[in-house]
């Protein structure tokens, strides 16, 4: 029997390509460049599965034509950029890839709280531009961070993952918003205590960190309303998703000093980066690298091996969410 046609969008890991090619019949995208909507209605037509990823953009249009694809494992735990009702219209199966990025995005989240709290972005740029002129008691000031409470919105895998590491690493008091009702004794687990509203955590905290999924229903969740609702002096910090923030709401809150600072490693346009968030001192920018280890990008890979090789061989995919 001829071997399943796969189509993978980016460049992986090369331990988790040579498991793609050991099993199925693969094209890699040499030139790493993502799709546009004409190749990837094309791939749709001759491929059996497509592996996308957060950089690829599948709206309704995509699934228009001919479709021989039958699933799209995304390399990648969020799913915002495919378009799910227009694949399962199409019969189409979507995977993803839960729990192996869960430590690494955590990570990343306390690199950004510590790093804007800190201001280390701020002092890098000094010592390297050679304009730091020496130690003394007034110099590149901060907030402490233990001790202080973090208010977590979405209290999911990462979202507990972060909890521990504020709570338990960093001495702080942990509140979250969640939408469905976490029992009590797993919060404390983490050290963290649900509270009913997104508004009751944002008046309660002095940094606000964003892990809930993007798409639809958490668009623009921090809008100006909301950044008004934060403690005075407070700071956000995101690594879910850029859709979550709206930015131009979230640059006049950093302009008028409505809240600190921004710890950000996702963007509502990215790879854009608006110029005027890029000229704030009291903002760390990262470019999207909550799972970016060698450890995480390859299990991420191998996750979708699994997935693709269980629906090819007629069992149910792990990680199905469509
Ligand atoms: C994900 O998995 O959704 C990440 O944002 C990509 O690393």
């Amino acid at each position: 029997m001829s071997r399943p046609r796969i189509l993978v969008t980016r460049r992986w890991p090369s331990a988790a390509e040579a498991a793609l090619a050991e099993r199925f019949d693969v094209t890699f995208n040499q030139a790493d460049i993502p799709l546009n909507t004409d190749q990837f209605r094309q791939a749709f037509s001759e491929y059996d599965a497509i592996l996308p990823t957060v950089s690829d953009k599948l709206p309704a249009a995509v699934f228009a034509g001919d479709v021989r694809t039958k699933i799209l494992g995304n390399f990648g735990v969020g799913y915002n950029h495919i378009d799910i009702a227009a694949a399962k219209a199409k019969g189409i199966a979507v995977t993803n890839t839960p729990g192996v990025l869960t430590d690494c995005t955590a990570d990343i989240a306390m690199l950004l709280l510590l790093a804007v709290a800190r201001r280390g972005g701020e002092g890098e740029r000094q010592v390297r531009a050679g304009a730091w002129s020496g130690w003394c008691p007034t110099h590149m000031i901060g907030t402490k961070v233990t001790g202080k409470t973090v208010g977590i919105i979405g209290f999911g895998r990462i979202g507990k993952a972060f909890a521990r590491r504020c709570h338990f690493g960093f001495g702080m008091d942990v509140v979250f918003y969640n939408r469905s009702k976490v029992d009590e004794a797993e919060a404390a687990r983490y050290g963290a205590r649900q509270l009913a509203t997104v508004e009751e955590v944002l008046a309660a905290s002095d940094f606000i960190s964003l892990h809930c999924p993007g798409g639809a229903e958490n668009r623009h969740l921090m809008n100006a309303e909301r950044f008004a609702a934060m403690k005075p002096g407070a700071f956000l910090i995101n690594t879910a998703r850029g859709d979550v923030v709206d930015e131009a709401a979230l640059i006049s809150a950093l302009d008028s000093g409505t809240i600190r600072g921004a710890g950000l490693d996702v963007y509502e346009a990215e790879p854009q980066v608006p110029e005027r968030l890029k000229a704030m001192e009291n903002v760390v920018l990262l470019p999207h690298l909550g799972s970016a280890t060698e450890e995480t990008r390859t299990a991420m890979g191998m996750k979708v091996v699994d997935n693709i090789t269980a629906f090819f061989d007629g069992r149910e995919p792990p990680d199905r969410v469509a």
